[in-house]
């Protein structure tokens, strides 16, 4: 028997990337899998697909994490199909990088709504549930960026920063109903979010990475799966899968 056999996670931004990778370890580890995507329908059906086929328990549910209404529906997909919610991962996110002379007030808003608003909207959506049951696992996806800075990425930084502080926040708060909230703040992971880069901008990135390479999704989700079925005495903590990038 799994740790996670019986259990239920929440995955959003599921259909691609980290999230995804996070889907398929917690799922092949026994949890049943909601599959959250937005745009991304056919990438998140193949993995629902995959899972099934392996045997795994796992629905994808379309639903925009900015959106309150949405998150809402969302949980309660979740409720009416597995009854229950241990796991939330917090994945989210997407980047519109510009320098700060000309980012856009919608730029500005829409990655604070997608990256941090989100994990509000999702975290208090699944708390009531979580609480009753005494068991809760929250991850936020932060990113190094959060930590450092980044150049051109002021809007991304905040969010993430926020997701951290909000991380700590949640975790005072929530750990006497034994929820745990913790907060992943990657390095740079190899997913579309950093193929789309320029190959001049990747070989300055590689060459700021002491260990030489960037991340694989995996190697997020496989220290997400080790925080959800050994991590019952962590909360509050920030994880650097970054290659030594941010010490
Ligand atoms: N890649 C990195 O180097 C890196 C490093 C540190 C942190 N992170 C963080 O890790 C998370 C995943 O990044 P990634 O690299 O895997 O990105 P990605 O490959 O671009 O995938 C982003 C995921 O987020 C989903 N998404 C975007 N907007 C959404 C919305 N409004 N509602 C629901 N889902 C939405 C996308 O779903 P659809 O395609 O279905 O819309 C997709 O599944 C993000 O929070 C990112 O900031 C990434």
């Amino acid at each position: 028997m799994e740790r996670l056999d019986e259990q239920v996670a929440i995955v959003t931004g599921a259909s691609r990337g980290i999230g995804r990778a996070v889907a398929k370890e917690l799922a092949e580890h026994g949890a049943a899998v909601v599959v959250n995507y937005y745009q991304s329908q056919e990438a998140a059906d193949s993995m629902v697909e995959e899972l099934t086929g392996k045997g795994c328990r796992a629905i994808a549910v379309r639903a925009n994490v900015g959106d309150p209404d949405d998150v809402k529906a969302l949980v309660e997909t979740t409720i009416n199909e597995f009854e229950r919610i241990d796991i939330l991962v917090n994945n989210a996110g997407v980047n519109r990088d510009r320098s700060l002379r000309r980012m856009t007030a919608e730029e500005w808003q829409e990655v604070i709504n997608t990256d941090l608003n989100s994990a509000f909207y999702c975290t208090s959506a699944v708390i009531s549930h979580m609480i009753e049951r005494n068991y809760g696992r929250i991850i936020n996806m932060s990113s190094i960026i959060g930590q450092m800075g980044n150049v051109g990425q002021s809007n991304y930084a905040a969010a993430k920063a926020g997701l951290i502080a909000f991380t700590k926040s949640a975790a005072q708060e929530l750990a006497r109903y034994n929820i745990t909230v913790n907060a992943m703040c990657p390095g740079f992971i190899e997913t579309d979010m950093v193929v789309a880069l320029a190959d001049e901008v990747k070989e300055a990135l590689i060459s700021r990475i002491p260990l030489g390479r960037f991340g694989q999704p995996e190697e997020v989700a496989t220290f997400i799966r080790y925080l959800v079925t050994e991590g019952d005495w962590i909360t509050g903590q920030q994880f650097n899968p970054n290659g030594g990038m941010y010490m």
